[in-house]
């Protein structure tokens, strides 16, 4: 039973103000509601309040004070329904739920005893009969009931404005949140809990409180998460004029949390793996990625809360854009051709996989079953590439002043894409009505490319034909408004040429507009022969096919100016090179490997000027996972295989090079999370990894020395994986018995423990994720676990998980069907590789449907149902 975006209405009754109490028990809370209803002015009068409520045990009604009689309302599966009400009214409602049984974490639950929530999408219709929809904004008042000695803190939105002590060891707390909001964005949290406090002054002189609330033992991982929130909050004044607008900004860190955090107005609530770090107990990539999402729910209180969305249609309103922003706050405290390369690899290998297979969805999907599925690589990632394109159409100036009039003239209302895209055409005057079909239309669009230089005449032309393949519900697809950034570099001077388009000089560097299905550009007074480089910064989310040559690619690894187009063509060029080695390993034929990869990296490993951090990533082969993407039927032992023979290939040509750049890079210097020490960090343990491929005995000690100096958790975590990945089990297993013991208090460490173990490709492995499933520190419970241990192995360790028995398949079945009843959001994520047979042989295809059908004769949600039968339709 799909809801439509086209059958949109406003609601009958809206909310405007609504006031709360909670009265705390883990079994038995107490939710009492007043919500101040009144007809919506475009709605006809006399309807009945139909409010949704899910899971909620109704104990009195009443509506302007006079309690209801049983045959004025109905409750059902779904909600509330009152048959009669006034046109503007107070409704009172008390109801009972129950925390503690909460395992879908939605709604009230406990989380390492003490309560907490999460509404979004549709949470807090588990909390109390409400319209629990976007467009529906009020302002709240808040009262926390709980024991003072077990909830000492008690939390929620706004500021607090009253508080005492109650009969039988209660007390209370009352929060007041004066910005009109959905309910999505409510929060609540009480707990025994201890706070870092900061404060930040905004652009306009206001003081704001900053408190970071945690669980005692971790009072000592706050401070890059406070660091980064500080950060955000100057960057989002200066990069688009947004100031905080309450006098505290509160973070609270959770064990058990579905998703990394959530934007709740005034009180955002984070999984604690993304705000809790230390040095040793987190990598340098986690610390990034911390600072990473602190901006983004930060970010969120612009784009999302104080313009918020109409309907969950838009729901990549406020997750492309604030990915977006938050994408270019770390471009600038980091390396930002880094960061382009790893959200440009992580979104070509996951992304396009997504737009490729059955759950296949536009940015704005037209029609979904559940909500919660909707949380996707499409919505949040490429509908932030869809947001870079419209910044880089309109340029910088015209995108801000589009910005400020977006926030401006929807400023406390809830809103659409097409509200979004006309600001930014009116600030810029451009048409962009084609480039709106970029939210309508799922799937990757392709561009065959070619080009000829005509010698005689000084011109290069340029062809770009455009398709998008057919998708689940979309067999046919228009041409799109592609922007396509390029330069062609001359082949003698290998340089940038200077680039004359139909008459008109355009510097170095440009961007072309494909709109039509096929077109053509014409590049006149071309001095020398170029090699075209295209797309430069992932300038579309697109697939580029043009037909370079190895030398050609290597060519522009050496002499494009564009760092990511540098690192593309290397990767290109080993993809070339790893094709040939998957048809050696296929056809049984010997694997030999390409000398111009090998030659392309001596070359790098030899440029010390190179950007250390940038160098880090040209040294690193494309993943199992993207060579994967690459191929028309996925073979997860010949691209095991190939990769690993490149590497021991380049690890036996280049090892002096790799032991120096190792030794050159190994630094004691304290740890800090900033760029030039994670650039070094990250060079010295690739070079380690090449090393470690062909356990290098003197490698093999340097990995020993690494992972008992513990200097950090970046190396120690990088040696033992090494050690742990390897042959050596009489090295890996005593410091893995080491680690696991030392950290065995410590959940987030814990989880890398078994990520660790689980990511091994030795044959065993699936003996070893069954074992651990029992270990005391798993629980099927805590989505992180779930997430580190059987996440892990079926999406990153691609030949045991399609072992060719199907025992992979079926361990994730299993879990699928455990989880489906304990927490469908999680259940329904992690089906996701099981949904892909279509990529594999038919052997594996049978299997994996085999388990996709067994999990379906279960009694499902709504969430693994919608999924599991995409998968089989
Ligand atoms: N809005 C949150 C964020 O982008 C994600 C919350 C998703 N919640 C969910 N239950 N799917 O940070
Ligand atoms: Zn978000």
């Amino acid at each position: 039973q799909p809801i439509y975006l086209s059958d949109y209405r406003p609601p009958a009754y809206r909310v405007t103000r609504t006031e709360l109490t909670f009265d705390l028990d883990p079994d038995a809370t107490r939710v009492k509601a007043r919500l101040h209803l009144e007809r919506h002015p475009e709605r006809e009068a006399g309807a009945p309040l139909a409010l949704d409520g899910e899971q909620l045990a109704l104990k009195a009604i009443a509506i302007d004070g006079q309690p209801l009689e049983q045959d004025e309302y109905e409750v059902g599966e779904a909600g509330l329904v009152v048959h009669r009400v006034p046109e503007a009214f107070l409704l009172d409602t008390e109801v009972e739920i129950a925390p503690d049984g909460n395992t879908a974490l939605s709604g009230l639950y406990r989380s390492s005893g003490m309560f907490c929530t999460q509404c979004e999408a549709e949470g807090f219709r588990r909390i109390t009969f409400y319209p629990d929809r976007p467009d529906v904004m009020a302002t709240f008042s808040t009262t926390v009931i709980g024991d003072a000695e077990r909830e000492p803190v008690l939390l929620s939105n706004g500021n607090p404005v009253e508080r005492g002590e109650l009969p039988g060891g209660r007390h209370f707390v009352t929060w007041d949140d004066p910005h009109p909001k959905p309910s999505y964005l409510f929060a609540l949290v009480a707990g025994d809990l201890r706070k870092v406090e900061d404060g930040f002054t905004t652009m306009s002189g206001r003081e704001v409180t900053l408190q970071l609330w945690v669980e005692e033992e971790n009072l000592d991982k706050t401070d890059h998460a406070m660091a980064s929130l500080k950060r955000a909050m100057r960057w989002d004044e200066e990069a688009y004029g947004r100031e905080y607008d309450l006098d505290r900004f509160m973070i609270v860190a959770v064990n058990d949390f579905n998703m990394g955090a959530m934007e709740n107005k005034g009180l955002n609530i984070f999984n604690s793996a993304a705000v809790l770090t230390h040095p040793h107990t987190a990598t340098d990539a986690a610390f990034q990625r911390v600072e990473g999402i602190v901006a983004h729910e930060y970010f969120h209180n612009w784009s999302g809360n104080r313009v918020t969305c109409r309907d969950w249609f838009q729901l990549s309103l406020k997750e492309g854009f604030t990915v977006f922003r938050d994408q270019c706050f770390s471009a600038e405290t980091n390396s930002a051709p880094v960061k382009r390369i790893e959200d440009v690899a992580f979104f070509r290998t996951a992304q396009f996989a997504e737009d490729a297979g059955p759950t296949a969805h536009p940015v704005r999907p037209d029609h979904y079953i559940e909500i919660g599925n909707f949380y996707t690589l499409t919505i949040y990632e490429k509908g932030a590439e869809i947001v870079r394109m419209l910044s880089n159409l309109v340029g910088k100036e015209a995108f801000r002043r589009g910005s400020d009039l977006y926030f401006e003239r929807f400023d406390g209302q809830a809103v659409t894409i097409e509200d979004f895209v006309d600001c930014m055409a009116e600030a810029s005057g451009q048409d962009l009505d084609q480039f709106m079909l970029w939210y309508a239309q799922a799937g990757t669009p392709e561009i065959d490319a070619h080009g000829e230089y005509d010698y005689a005449n000084a011109e290069y032309r340029l062809i770009l034909r455009q398709r998008t393949p057919a998708t689940p519900g979309q067999p046919d697809k228009q041409a799109l408004h592609i922007p396509v950034r390029l330069g062609l570099v001359g082949t003698k001077s290998g340089r940038d040429l200077p680039l004359t388009l139909d008459g008109e000089m355009r510097g170095t560097d440009t961007v072309i507009h494909l709109r039509e299905e096929e077109q053509e550009f014409l590049f006149t007074d071309v001095s020398e022969a170029p090699v075209p480089s295209l797309l430069r910064g992932f300038s579309a989310p697109v697939k580029l096919h043009f037909p370079y040559g190895r030398e050609d690619l290597a060519f522009l690894q050496a002499h494009d100016s564009d760092g990511f187009n540098r690192w593309d063509a290397g990767q290109r060029l080993a993809l070339l090179a790893l094709d040939d080695l998957i048809a050696a390993h296929r056809n049984g034929v010997e694997k030999v490997m390409d000398p111009r990869v090998t030659e392309a990296f001596r070359v790098l490993l030899a440029a010390e000027s190179d950007d250390k951090a940038v160098l880090a990533q040209m040294l690193t082969l494309p993943s199992e996972a993207y060579i994967a993407e690459q191929q028309p039927l996925v073979d997860v032992d010949a691209i095991h295989a190939a990769r690993t023979f490149v590497k021991q290939s380049l690890a036996l040509a280049l090892r002096t090079d790799f032991l120096h750049v190792y030794r050159e890079h190994q630094h004691d210097a304290p740890y800090a999370p900033e760029p030039e020490q994670i650039a070094a960090r990250s060079l010295k343990n690739v070079a380690l990894s090449y090393l470690m491929a062909i356990e290098d005995e003197t490698g093999l000690e340097l990995a020993r020395e690494q992972f008992e100096a513990d200097h950090n958790m970046t190396d120690v975590r990088h040696a033992l994986t090494l050690l742990v990945h390897s042959s050596r089990g009489d090295i890996a297993d005593p410091a893995l018995k080491a680690f696991g013991e030392t950290w065995a208090h410590d959940p987030l460490v814990m989880d890398q423990w078994f990520a660790i173990q689980v990511t091994r490709p030795q044959p065993d492995v699936l003996d070893r994720v069954t074992f651990l499933m029992e270990h005391p520190a798993f629980s099927l419970k805590n989505p992180n676990k779930v997430r580190a241990l059987i996440g892990t192995f079926a999406n990153q360790n691609p030949v045991n998980f399609h072992r060719a028995d199907g025992a992979g398949y079926r361990l994730l079945a299993d879990t699928v069907i455990e989880l489906n009843r304990l927490n469908p959001e999680i259940a329904a994520r992690l089906v996701t590789p099981l949904t892909r047979w279509a990529r594999f042989d038919e052997a594996r295809q049978e299997l994996m449907k085999g388990e996709l059908e067994r999990i379906r004769a279960e009694e499902l949600s709504p969430n693994v149902y919608e999924v599991v039968e995409k998968a089989l339709a």
